[in-house]
């Protein structure tokens, strides 16, 4: 299992001191979670405060796009190199081609899919992406409760994916007692974000999700 840390939960103006504490044979990647106030209603950070993060760690980036019209955005974010730029499958009619344009960079192609809608949305887009994002919450905030159906949405869309090389990454509410359930069924990547930032070390918080996980038989 890979982790994500969502900075969304982190002090966002000392960011520097949380990134310089993360030990990078532990933390896999940095989840950047980009909200426009449109296809979301909340405003997060855009690509400036990006390329400031990036200038800060060497951990690969892992940029969630929650914006609307993520075929004018996504160009923004091409030169950070992330390990994944993802955007929403609902906030675009031009998802095959924008994977396209993505993976043309060198850039892993994520899309994502809120709770409600219907899992069969990725399957025109499964040959074009690296990562498949199933949200486990409403996008919007950190701290919201997990949702439990998430784990049949996660099992339904690793059938779907098959053989193809596609990870399943769950954002939203992830801690210790839900992920063991993700892993068993299929998914690869956790983003978590007041999970990993409240408390005691984000190193060790990281590190206890990866036991939990591993502690499912068929991890
Ligand atoms: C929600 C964001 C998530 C969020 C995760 O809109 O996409 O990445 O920050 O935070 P937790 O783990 O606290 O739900
Ligand atoms: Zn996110």
């Amino acid at each position: 299992m890979r982790v994500s840390p969502s900075v969304l939960a982190a002090d966002l103006i000392d960011l520097r001191r949380s990134l310089q504490s993360m030990d990078p044979s532990i933390v896999d990647l940095i989840h950047l979670d980009v909200m426009d106030g449109h296809y979301v209603p909340q405003l997060s950070f855009g690509e400036a405060y990006a390329r400031a993060v990036k200038s800060a760690t060497s951990i690969p980036l892992d940029v969630h796009l929650m914006v609307a019209a993520p075929e004018r955005e996504c160009p923004k974010y091409f030169d950070l190199h992330p390990a994944y730029l993802t955007f929403h499958a609902e906030a675009t009619h031009f998802g095959v081609r924008l994977a396209q344009s993505i993976r043309e960079q060198g850039i892993g192609a994520g899309v994502s899919l809120n709770p409600g809608t219907p899992v069969e949305r990725l399957a025109p887009l499964l040959d074009h992406v690296d990562l498949a994002l199933v949200m486990s919450v409403e996008p919007g905030f950190y701290g919201q409760k997990f949702l439990p159906q998430s784990v049949e949405r996660v099992r339904q869309l690793r059938e779907m994916i098959g053989r193809r090389p596609v990870a399943i990454q769950v954002d939203g509410g992830i801690n210790t007692a839900n992920i063991a359930a993700l892993a068993q069924n299929g998914a690869s990547i956790v983003v978590a974000g007041a999970f990993c930032f409240q408390g005691d070390s984000i190193n060790s918080r990281v590190q206890a999700l990866k036991e939990a996980a591993a502690a499912s038989p068929g991890s």
